[in-house]
């Protein structure tokens, strides 16, 4: 098989898994201010230190994270094991900064694959490229390190083969020491500091020997505001299985050169920060998250939904309750989701249509005067049938519509010209089986 081939193989649980749990946490959850405050507040690693000294998760409990992820229908998790300030959630051989070492005494990534395994969740790893920990990485005149304008770095060697040893050698601790993973999430490139730079190839070869089933996200060569060369006729060994836009729904999904569809995974947060941050209460509503989650689909997309546990290791009362709306809307409606993808019919007006073989889902946003039209003709229908309570759904011959044949037409009440309130003002779906 080829590439392109081997790729379709290995994302097929992937395409039809569609929603998946982000988790980012780390030492960042005690200043409370987000993943990047060491580069935006250009702290050193002797203040940041403090927090490494300090993380007690006293509350971590993964199986109480995978049941929520469970229960808001997700199929898998990505958690950091390494963020960009070095700090390794998982007993690293390598390194001593690492939260074996830490207080909490715990392989807090063990914890988390048993747990998510046991509650039936594929498993996945975030491994930050950067390390702003490592003495070997660039700092000084970096474009992200916290001392790229500190002077007192300037002229500093770096021996970047040894960091890239250290690096190799802690995915292959990944691959090798957890069983079985399903999705290694690199996070990111930049500048020069791209593909061959990370000595990619053969990065990709041991990851996919240590795990020859598992699937890579694209940021071997690009970070979240790119694509790289997944959209080429001719993508690179290290291209990854999917794209992975950042806080956004690509306007018309993402095929290669040539129109194909490629596997691509939104991921978003739930307020605006992935590590958690204590002041940022602006969180997305469970309509707008279960809408874009459709619109992902309706695109042959995913959604990585991200959590940003506190220092206790308690995921946010805020994103718990977001989570379980959108369990509630999944769990009637989930068909219409996992295992579908574009449709084969245009965009309606109202909302979304996304497809499964020869079931189309009419995904219902907005409300309607009289009955709703439907751009499929009649013929082609067998039955419709509102998702949420599999209740027949009549096609509708209102004595307004006999001028629009190449539309079929449905109501939410007995009378076929009146005007009914949606069943679900989240997003009413009404499958339809076609002929
Ligand atoms: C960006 C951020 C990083 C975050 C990632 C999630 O790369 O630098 O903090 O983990 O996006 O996609």
């Amino acid at each position: 098989m080829n590439i392109i081939e081997e790729r379709t193989r290995r994302t097929k649980w992937f395409m039809e898994a569609r929603f998946g749990m982000f988790i980012h946490w780390g030492l960042y959850a005690i200043p409370a201010r987000g993943e990047w405050i060491r580069s935006t507040e250009r702290i050193t690693a002797e203040e940041y230190y403090k927090y490494f000294e300090e993380f007690n998760p006293t509350a971590f409990d993964p199986k109480s994270w995978a049941r929520a992820a469970r229960e808001a229908g997700m199929q898998y998790a990505v958690m950091t094991t390494k963020h960009h300030d070095g700090f390794c959630l998982f007993d690293s051989e390598l390194t001593d900064f690492k939260s074996t070492n830490t207080k909490a005494g715990r392989d807090l990534i063990r914890e988390y694959v048993d747990a998510f395994r046991a509650e039936g969740l594929k498993v996945g790893f975030y491994y930050s490229l950067i390390d702003w920990h490592h003495e070997d990485y660039p700092a000084y005149g970096d474009q992200n390190h916290p001392m790229r304008d500190n002077e007192a770095f300037k002229g500093k060697q770096h021996n970047f083969d040894r960091y890239l040893e250290y690096m190799h050698g802690q995915v292959k601790e990944l691959c090798t020491r957890y069983g079985k993973i399903d999705i290694m999430w690199f996070d990111f490139s930049y500048g020069d500091m791209a593909g061959e730079k990370w000595r990619a190839s053969e990065l990709v070869k041991m990851v996919r020997t240590c795990q020859p089933d598992i699937i890579l996200d694209n940021r071997l060569e690009t970070g979240g505001h790119g694509f790289g060369s997944i959209k080429t006729r001719n993508p690179s060994f290290y291209s990854g299985d999917f794209a992975s836009p950042e806080q956004v729904i690509p306007p018309e999904g993402i095929t290669d050169e040539e129109g194909n569809p490629i596997p691509w995974e939104a991921c978003i947060t739930m307020n605006n920060h992935w590590g958690y941050c204590s002041d940022d209460k602006l969180f997305k509503s469970p309509k707008l998250i279960i809408r874009k989650l459709v619109e992902c689909v309706s695109k042959n997309g995913n959604l990585l939904l991200n959590a940003g546990p506190d220092a206790y290791g308690r995921i946010p009362d805020e994103s718990l309750e977001i989570l379980s709306e959108i369990g509630k809307w999944m769990r009637k409606n989930g068909s219409s989701i996992y295992s579908c993808g574009k449709a084969s019919f245009e965009k309606p007006e109202w909302g979304y249509f996304t497809q499964k073989g020869k079931f189309l889902y009419a995904h219902i946003f907005d409300g309607n005067i009289g009955p709703l039209p439907i751009p499929v003709p009649a013929e082609r229908i067998k039955k419709a049938r509102l998702v949420a309570d599999g209740s027949e759904m009549k096609l509708n011959q209102a004595w307004n519509v006999a001028e629009f044949p190449d539309y079929s037409f449905i109501n939410f009440g007995p009378v076929e010209s009146f005007t009914y309130p949606l069943p679900d003002d989240i997003d009413t779906v009404v499958e339809f089986e076609l002929i």
